[in-house]
């Protein structure tokens, strides 16, 4: 086994795209964007997000990759390459996904567990008051759960960029694009009549989320939403978490990187639509509008509660919606966990197995923590932007809240301000390519994209009370 630090590279443009876009598409696609959309007023939060995606998360998405493709290194190293002076901003960097890594686990465990429950026929049980509260507070379970999506995770690893990355998300990607489209369509069929007498269509739960609801839309709550649509690319892009630093640096030259990241977009998105299609008017039609508060318990408390009031059909469409999202969590926890793999190979000039090998160790006790921090290690931390978590909301809070915005904020100075955009440019511009985007691309990184960052900052750590 050789000791340098090169792990290898995606066969092709196709290979590239494909894997950038299964890391993509994720938890943050199923659970967070839906519940986001219901709560900001459906077609204006989607109209926001799509022109964020354009520029301000297209802007992130070409500086990580082409950081990556340009020094055919990892955070660390790579702004080590760039600038010695700004090494630390690289080492944030690594923390970022090296941190999400222990909960995301978790999370994919979670969902894991959904899955076998639905797959042997129960998921009717899963529908109870009180079935996920006490499978989380169990102590065995979570922590089963939740080593056995990180051992799948780690096999496809360990198998190497092409033959384990690259292939996963080949095999994984149309499948998962099959199923949302199905159950997609599936919801649009839906009709209920409540015990009230109501009825309700899965079409009128459509255009509930399509259409743009202004009532009561004052400036601050478009901030707001605004805000909120801005952290979602954050998660769900992949950016600014060295995710995608890694991955570029496994994209041979002659890949087109402003295509490619096109295409990432489109597939990422396309992706956050349609399972918004796919849960939203299943929501309407079994529990109203008011079953669109259900924030962040949606996918593990509402769902099986709509899929039990679906009758008999619930039970494939249950299998199919959680086999769907282990799928995706699966291929978004091996992207989180390369860039630590990878960031440790050139760190540590160590081989993949023996480093894969190691982290496995260190992160399925990792997890294993986060896992008992609702039995176990049970504890109720105040955030500073005034709600309560336990461990995995924590962990969340400093990487996703914290760090992440700062990250990108310091890589917008450093790339818009220090280097320049036209060391992004000529790279992408190499053997003939074009950027599609230049000039919104120079003014995103250098004026507009800093200015939002600052703000989304304040916001998610309660500064900005103090001035407002
Ligand atoms: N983008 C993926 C998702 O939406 O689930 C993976 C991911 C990366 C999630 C980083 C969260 C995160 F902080």
């Amino acid at each position: 086994m050789s000791t340098t630090k090169k792990s290898g590279n995606f066969s092709g443009q196709l290979g590239f795209v494909l894997a950038s876009a299964a890391s993509a598409i994720g938890v943050g696609n199923l659970w967070r964007f839906p519940y986001l959309a219901a709560k900001d007023g459906g077609g204006v939060f989607l109209f926001i997000y799509l022109v964020l995606v354009l520029t301000f998360g297209y802007s992130l998405l070409m500086t990580d990759i082409v950081i990556g493709r340009r020094t055919k290194s990892s955070a660390v190293h790579a702004y080590e390459k760039i600038s010695k002076k700004w090494k630390p901003l690289g080492i944030v960097i690594f923390c970022v996904p090296a941190i999400i890594l222990a909960y995301y686990a978790v999370i994919g465990g979670w969902i894991a567990k959904y899955f076998a429950v639905f797959l042997v026929g129960q998921g009717e049980q899963a529908a109870t008051d009180g079935f996920f509260g006490s499978f989380i507070t169990s102590s065995w379970s979570p922590v089963l759960f939740s080593a056995a999506f990180l051992a799948v995770t780690t096999l496809i690893i360990y198998l190497g960029v092409e033959k384990g990355i690259e292939k996963a998300a080949t095999f994984i990607m149309p499948l998962l694009l099959l199923t949302i489209v199905g159950v997609a369509c599936f919801a649009l069929t839906l009709v209920h009549t409540d015990e009230a007498g109501v009825t309700r269509t899965g079409w009128e739960g459509f255009l509930f989320y399509v259409t743009p609801d202004f009532t009561g839309m004052t400036l601050g709550r478009l901030l707001q939403i605004t805000l909120d649509a801005m952290s979602q690319l954050f998660f769900s892009l992949s950016v600014s978490m060295g995710i995608m630093i890694t991955y570029g640096s496994y994209a041979k030259p002659e890949v087109d990187l402003s295509k490619s990241a096109s295409h990432i977009e489109i597939f990422d998105t396309m992706a956050a639509v349609l399972i918004g299609i796919m849960i939203i008017p299943a929501i309407y039609v079994f529990s109203g509008t008011e079953g669109m508060g259900a924030g962040p318990s949606l996918m593990f408390i509402s769902l099986p509660k709509i899929f039990s009031a679906m009758g008999s059909s619930g039970a494939y469409v249950g299998v199919a919606f959680f086999a769907m999202a282990t799928l995706a969590a699966i291929t978004s926890s091996v992207s989180i966990m390369e860039p630590v793999v990878a960031d440790c190979m050139e760190l540590f000039k160590s081989g993949r197995n023996k480093t894969v090998a190691a982290l496995t160790a260190f992160y399925m006790a990792a997890a294993a923590v986060v896992a008992l921090g609702y039995s176990v290690f049970y504890v109720e931390l105040p955030l500073p932007n005034g709600s309560v978590g336990q461990i995995l909301d924590v962990l969340d809070y400093i990487s996703n809240c914290l760090m992440m915005p700062v990250a990108s904020l310091m890589t917008c100075l450093f790339i818009g301000w220090v280097v320049g955009p036209q060391w992004i440019i000529d790279e992408v511009e190499t053997f003939g390519n074009k950027f599609g985007r230049k000039a919104v691309y120079c003014v995103m990184m250098k004026y507009v994209t800093p200015v939002l960052l600052f703000i989304l900052f304040l916001e998610s750590t309660g500064l900005m009370k103090l001035f407002l």
